[in-house]
């Protein structure tokens, strides 16, 4: 009777965080990509989950374009609006941390207070902020996208870096220039620096 009756409980309990990271053998944590449009931000994002994936390791993708299609559909590009798209891509990304899932996250983040405010809602420990450098004339000579032309004809308002400010990183874990350095040196340290992040003491 004791018996059936605590293994009721166990079986009812609350499955943990701990439970989670250790079914996956990794920790979870968010890796928060942020910079200009075209600076890169996507490609390091994508080729780190590339790499992680073909270790063995779940990860997860966010970025701007992606959920501003539809969880944040509506959203456009005013301060109110660029922190409630942070704010609820913040908030989804801690969810899949505390899955143990290694959440990569690419938004301009364009100010100090939107990088403060998805640290503070995924928490500091389970928070990477990874700065991906690049200047507004080189974003705008690369231009995959079109729209720093679309912007410069006045076709687009609020544009990241020339009517929307973008404010100089102070407070990244770790800062990837993508007009200095080769994409692959900075992929490798991006990589490791991950890596040594969500390895459990006793997993792989
Ligand atoms: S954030 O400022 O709220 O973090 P987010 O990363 O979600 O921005 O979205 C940026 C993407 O939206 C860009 O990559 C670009 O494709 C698109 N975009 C459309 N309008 C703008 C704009 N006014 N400023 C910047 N990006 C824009």
């Amino acid at each position: 009777m004791a018996d059936h009756a605590s293994q009721s409980r166990s079986d009812s309990s609350t499955v943990t965080r701990s439970e989670r990271e250790t079914l996956l053998s990794q920790r979870g944590l968010v890796v928060w990509l942020y910079g200009l449009s075209g600076s890169g931000k996507t490609s390091l994002a994508s080729a780190l989950e590339r790499s992680l994936q073909s270790e063995g390791r779940l990860t997860t993708l966010l970025d701007g374009d992606n959920l501003r299609g539809g969880l944040n559909q509506g959203l456009g590009f005013t301060v109110a609006d660029r922190t409630e798209n942070i704010r609820r891509a913040a908030e989804v990304a801690k969810l899949f941390a505390h899955s143990g899932v290694i959440t990569v996250c690419a938004f301009i983040t364009p100010t100090q207070a939107l990088r403060d405010l998805a640290r503070s809602i995924i928490g500091p420990a389970d928070f990477l902020e990874v700065y991906v450098a690049c200047s507004f004339a080189e974003c705008e000579r690369r231009d995959v996208k079109g729209l720093y032309a679309k912007a410069k004809a006045g076709g687009i308002t609020h544009f990241t870096g020339k009517d929307s400010v973008f404010e100089p990183s102070t407070s990244a874990d770790l800062i990837l220039d993508t007009e200095k350095e080769d994409f692959a040196v900075l992929l490798e340290q991006l990589v490791q620096t991950v890596r040594a992040k969500v390895t459990l003491s006793t997993g792989k």
